[in-house]
């Protein structure tokens, strides 16, 4: 296989908004970002992921775009952009911008334009049924809770908003808006970005017919769409090859059929996919909002299937355990009490970073910030935690009960502000942060991390390493091991003779781990407990939480 340079990249994902302030207004910005170049540039990551930082009202933070040009001055400005840009390619760091193109904010000026009258040029940029109030066209629920459709009374029709009321969906079916977004990225293609990330880009394509959906939720009928190919590979020869733009899609309920077309090489549409089953394996019946332990046979399932099923047609995933909508792993598939968080962030590290793909990490991932402890619904932010809040007793589940639920699912878990030292609200910002800081930045905080040698951010550095001197990381063929003892995941990554092999104990209690499959062990790449590992050969007792990562040769 060729190696491509992106492919053994890693990616760091900033939320700006929670990253660094450094004017004290309680919202990171632009500078607060630039502080940070030599800390990113130490962890050894190649490329950073932005969310949003365009205009916006912050329904959403950020992914309600109401220009798509110009910068958010609560981050800064487009001058700072340019500069933070320059100085991040000066350390040889690449830049991702996302970029939401399914939807805009409804107060963005086409919206603003669209909704006055039918016959107005921009009302074809979005999406528009017939229907009288209190009647939505159909049953489709939309992300965050409640009818996927929102009247407006000056056209006497229903809009769709698969997100949000304030995030309208565009009609891509129209040249128009498609003119319009590759205008947008040529804007920031010219002025230098890497990289796109593109937002939910599989829902861009909508049926013509409108229906109701009698089996689910609506989302069969615009979910990997039949028109998104045809829109991706549009952009890949107009903007993204002409530019080597690096790009990753972010696929919402998604197939690993689609996956592939959209990623594999002959396509010319993205270069990676995001997606999201392995993140569902602790939603009891499929519902985020039932609370059950994590199904780790599941989720080795779930790796292994896409590991093997991607790699058999030249499929590439992005491979990631936290976002900015996501809880906190080490709270959710690891262990977040003292004695384990440490042992238990790394492993998941291991096991993540040891998979072929192009591996994500999200600030505050590499010190092992945790799900902080929400008091009072107050605490939240987030549109999606406080629709459901109320949804959910609607439903008929008790205060407590819903508190309990959107507790442990929010995405303001993953939103709080980085810990970087143990002074007041972590030294994330000298004001009020928008967003409570988690009580524990005392003992876990970025300074804290940085001045131990055994800390999780040094492990993580050596995983980024490995990428560079270990090309079978990259190129290696998967196999993983049918072993009989189900808290452990193990698997070997092959390139000729040499196997690099992954061993991991998901539990808080010793495993014993035989494997059947013998290697000459030469080398311990990394592991998570002191010492030496080559000299366990084939039955070994794994320690709670214990992680390696050897290399070796096939026994012929
Ligand atoms: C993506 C983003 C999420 C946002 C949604 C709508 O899933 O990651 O934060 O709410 O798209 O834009």
């Amino acid at each position: 296989m060729q190696i491509e340079e992106w492919q053994s990249y890693s990616v760091y994902q900033i939320y700006p908004k929670s990253f660094n302030d450094a004017n004290g207004d309680g919202f990171g910005d632009i500078e607060g970002i630039r502080e940070k170049i030599p800390y990113l540039k130490k962890l050894g990551i190649e490329m950073i992921w932005i969310t949003p930082m365009q205009p916006s009202p912050q329904k959403d933070n950020g992914y309600d775009i109401a220009d798509y040009c110009a910068i958010n001055p609560q981050y800064g400005t487009l001058l700072e952009f340019k500069q933070l840009l320059n100085e991040l390619h000066e350390v040889g760091i690449k830049l991702m911008m996302d970029v939401v193109l399914n939807h805009t904010s409804t107060e963005h000026q086409w919206f603003q334009a669209a909704k006055q009258s039918r016959s107005n040029p921009f009302h074809d940029f979005y999406i528009w049924q017939e229907g009288v109030p209190g009647q939505p066209p159909t049953n489709w629920e939309s992300k965050f809770g409640g009818s996927s459709w929102a009247y407006n009374e000056a056209t006497a029709e229903y809009y769709l908003h698969l997100f949000d009321k304030t995030q309208a969906d565009l009609n891509w079916r129209n040249p128009a808006v498609r003119s319009e977004i590759k205008k947008i990225l040529r804007f920031w293609a010219e002025l230098g970005v890497d990289g796109f990330r593109l937002d939910v880009i599989n829902l861009i394509s909508k049926p013509e017919v409108f229906l109701d959906d009698n089996q689910g939720d609506g989302r069969r009928f615009y979910t990997d769409g039949d028109q998104v190919e045809t829109y991706l590979k549009e952009l890949n020869e107009e903007i993204f090859r002409p530019y080597g733009i690096i790009t990753v899609g972010e696929m919402s309920s998604t197939s690993m059929a689609a996956c592939i077309e959209y990623t594999k090489p002959e396509n010319n549409e993205l270069n990676m996919t995001f997606n999201f089953h392995h993140l569902k394996v602790d939603y009891k019946n499929g519902d985020k909002w039932q609370l059950m332990p994590m199904d780790l046979s599941a989720l080795k399932q779930l790796l292994s299937d896409w590991q093997n099923g991607m790699q058999a047609k030249q499929g590439w995933n992005a491979l990631f355990w936290c976002n900015h909508d996501q809880p906190r792993i080490v709270s959710r598939y690891g262990n977040d009490t003292d004695e384990y968080r440490e042992t238990s962030a790394k492993m998941l590290a291991l096991v993540l970073h040891g998979l072929q793909g192009t591996p994500y990490l999200y600030q505050g991932e590499e010190i092992g910030m945790t799900n902080p402890d929400w008091r009072s619904i107050d605490e939240f932010e987030d549109v999606e935690s406080l629709n459901q809040f109320k949804l959910l007793q609607a439903q008929g589940r008790t205060s407590a009960d819903a508190f309990a639920a959107v507790s442990a699912r929010s995405r303001d878990n993953g939103r709080t502000p980085v810990q970087w030292n143990e002074s007041q609200q972590a030294g994330f910002t000298t004001g009020k942060p928008w967003l409570k800081v988690a009580s524990n930045y005392t003992k876990i905080n970025v300074a804290e991390c940085l001045s131990r040698a055994d800390s999780i951010f040094y492990f993580y550095q050596k995983l980024i390493a490995l990428r560079k001197s270990e090309p079978t990381l990259i190129t290696g063929g998967f196999v993983r091991h049918d072993q009989p003892e189900e808290n452990v995941f193990a698997y070997d990554r092959i390139a000729g003779a040499e196997v690099i092999r992954v061993v991991a104990n998901f539990t808080d209690q010793p495993v014993v781990f035989e494997w059947t499959n013998p290697i000459h062990l030469a080398e311990t790449l990394l592991t998570n407990y002191e010492g030496d590992a080559t000299n366990y050969q084939g039955k070994l007792t794994l320690r709670p939480y214990e992680t390696m990562m050897w290399k070796g040769t096939v026994v012929v």
